[in-house]
């Protein structure tokens, strides 16, 4: 069955940096759950190139939010980087996903923890309610490699998360410096939340780069976490932008 579209248009291009940038866009109402993602799509030489994007706005939002970095070889994101107000993009009927907090069992407190642009998805569960009336903390982690490209610092703040950042490639006041998974491994990011990151209390959602989700589920699991399934619950959840 071919895929249904819609079309929106673009009201604002916002760029934090020479690669990053956010697209707020008018489209047709669209039923989603925080955290999940539409594929998105421009019209490049007779070709319709779609890909994914995640929701940065809550649910209730009705203007949408994509949050994007220029890949420069990549297909579509330079293209998207260029949208002007006014411009037309498609966007899928059918949003979908799995790093939604309905899928997540009960626990204490809730990491949100991220590379780059990974950041979306939490941006959008942090502004509904769901998580301050099911965890008694929740974590917000942003990992970047220059402290320029920690985007949505205000709105973080202004939710309350515990909001902790990691920049890799400059010395960052403020900033944890290195990798996540080691922070996990060697007790470094939770002396930073002033939490225990615990399978007892813990429940974690990674998003981001595929290797830094599989090297932290590395660094979880030796501190006695599993994937979270429907069928066996666990500690972990995750989502690879590819
Ligand atoms: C479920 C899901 C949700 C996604 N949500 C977002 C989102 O909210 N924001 C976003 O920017 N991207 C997101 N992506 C990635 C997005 O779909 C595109 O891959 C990305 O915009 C690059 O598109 P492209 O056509 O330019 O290059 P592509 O051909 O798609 O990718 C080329 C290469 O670029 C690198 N790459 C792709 N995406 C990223 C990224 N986000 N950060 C760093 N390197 C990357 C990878 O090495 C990839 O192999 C998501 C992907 C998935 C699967
Ligand atoms: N056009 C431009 O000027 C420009 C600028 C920036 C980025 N880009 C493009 O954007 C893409 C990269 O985007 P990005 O910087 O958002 O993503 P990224 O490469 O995933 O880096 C984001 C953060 O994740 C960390 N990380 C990477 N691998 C990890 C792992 N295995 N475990 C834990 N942490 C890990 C990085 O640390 P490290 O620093 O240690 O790797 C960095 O702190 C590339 O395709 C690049 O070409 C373009």
């Amino acid at each position: 069955m071919s895929e249904k579209w819609l079309t929106a248009t673009v009201l604002e291009n916002r760029h934090w940096t020479e690669s990053l940038f956010s697209l707020r866009v008018e489209a047709p109402k669209l039923r989603f759950d925080a955290g999940q993602f539409v594929r998105i799509a421009l019209d490049i030489d007779g070709q319709r190139v779609a890909r994914a994007f995640s929701f940065v706005n809550p649910p209730a939002d009705p203007v949408l939010e994509f949050y994007g970095v220029v890949v420069p070889e990549g297909p579509l994101s330079p293209r998207l980087a260029k949208l002007r107000t006014g411009d037309a993009l498609h966007v899928a009927a059918n949003p979908a996903g799995f790093l939604v907090l309905s899928e997540l069992p009960d626990a204490q407190t809730l990491w949100l923890i991220s590379t780059g642009t990974g950041l979306a998805p939490f941006l959008s569960i942090l502004r509904t309610e769901v998580p301050w009336k099911r965890f008694r903390n929740v974590v917000l982690v942003h990992a970047v490699r220059y402290a320029k490209e920690l985007t949505y610092r205000e709105l973080i703040t202004g939710t309350g998360a515990k909001y902790i950042t990691f920049v890799s490639r400059e010395s960052a006041p403020g900033s944890l410096a290195g990798r996540i998974p080691a922070a996990i491994a060697d007790g470094r990011l939770e002396a930073a939340a002033g939490i225990a990151l615990k399978p007892e209390t813990s429940h974690v959602m990674l998003c981001g780069n595929p290797q830094m989700l599989k090297d932290a589920t590395a660094a979880l699991v030796a501190r006695g976490m599993r994937k979270h399934r429907r069928r066996a619950p666990g500690h972990i959840t995750v989502e690879s932008f590819w």
